[in-house]
């Protein structure tokens, strides 16, 4: 291509994008662009999905019927998030296998808060509260991302992470409610789940290089501190609501701005699971790979059927 066409097909893409115009599947982009789309919305897809295996963890154990059939309604919601998001992929010009086997492989990466058990009970309160409550201020900004297929997926997404943050609220307000054993469970809960519900927004903006060009694309509105400042200055409030103590004893509101303060978050544990090293890293690849393997028959049957029925329709 010539060197003027590029430049202005690369102006006419940035000129949408100051405008508020959406950029949809057809359009020209930029390379860069499309990468950079194809690797944010594919490590969300998989984070839909590995999500759901702590959480299933409990859909066996729940307290009675109730709790089991709201939390097999918010893990199939979750894999419905994936499903949506696999097929934005899709329409960068990604392979959704491929993507699939680079998490598989280990070279794709997936949310971290992932890679952390799930214990009791009460953890799912806390999930529900802390984890679907953050990702739903990284993902509101997103309904208004320069790339439509993701924003119009990011629509429906965020009403269903609202009714999760709410289900899990209510199991901590239920518990922190309850008898002391329970308290204690969900004081635990909160206690494990609050630093790496902080870490979720990402490394501090200093230290966050791609965050710029991002937010030039206006795929990004926010910056990583930000938003996990709206989330202190949401949760805090609500935590005190139903009298459990945010672990952070650095921890404290500031009339002049407004905000919390809040203590050094541990950023050696952030990139050791980032890189692999959390307590349940190994296993949720695993759970996944023999996901695959284990469900390989069943695609194998759907596709065999499909081929009789083309055969007997041709016949
Ligand atoms: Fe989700
Ligand atoms: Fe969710």
């Amino acid at each position: 291509m010539k060197e003027s066409n590029l430049e202005a097909l690369q102006a006419a893409f940035q000129a949408k994008i100051d405008k508020d115009i959406r950029i949809e599947p057809k359009d020209w982009m930029p390379e860069e662009y499309r990468k950079t789309l194809i690797r944010q919305i594919s490590q969300h897809a998989h984070s839909e999905i590995v999500g759901m295996l702590p959480e299933g963890n409990w859909i066996t154990r729940a307290p009675n019927l109730r709790r089991k059939a709201v939390l097999l309604a918010k893990v199939q919601d979750e894999a419905g998030h994936g499903l949506y998001l696999y097929s934005a992929v899709e329409t960068l010009g990604a392979d959704r296998e491929a993507t699939i086997d680079d998490l598989h492989s280990g070279k794709a990466k997936y949310s971290s808060i992932f890679n952390y058990p799930t214990l009791s009970w009460a953890d799912m309160g806390a999930i529900g509260w802390l984890v679907d409550g953050a990702a739903i201020m990284n993902q509101v900004p997103l309904c208004r991302c320069s790339y439509g297929p993701y924003a119009r997926a990011m629509v429906r997404v965020c009403k269903e992470e609202s009714f999760h943050q709410r289900q899990g609220f209510e199991i901590m307000t239920t518990l922190a409610n309850g008898t002391p054993v329970q308290k204690a469970l969900a004081q635990d809960a909160l206690n494990r789940f609050w630093w790496p519900a902080l870490m979720m927004f990402g490394p501090n903006d200093s230290d966050s290089p791609h965050s710029q060009q991002s937010m030039d694309w206006k795929i990004k509105r926010f910056s990583n501190d930000e938003l996990r400042q709206t989330f202190v200055d949401v949760t805090v409030p609500q935590a005190e609501m139903i009298g459990l103590t945010i672990p952070d004893p650095d921890l404290k509101f500031n009339e002049e701005t407004g905000h919390y303060e809040f203590g050094a978050i541990n950023w050696d544990e952030f990139w050791e699971v980032v890189k692999g090293n959390g307590p349940c890293n190994a296993d949720r690849v695993a759970a996944r790979r023999n996901a695959k393997e284990n469900g390989m028959w069943v695609r194998e049957a759907a596709l065999a059927h499909e081929e009789k029925r083309k055969a007997k329709q041709a016949s």
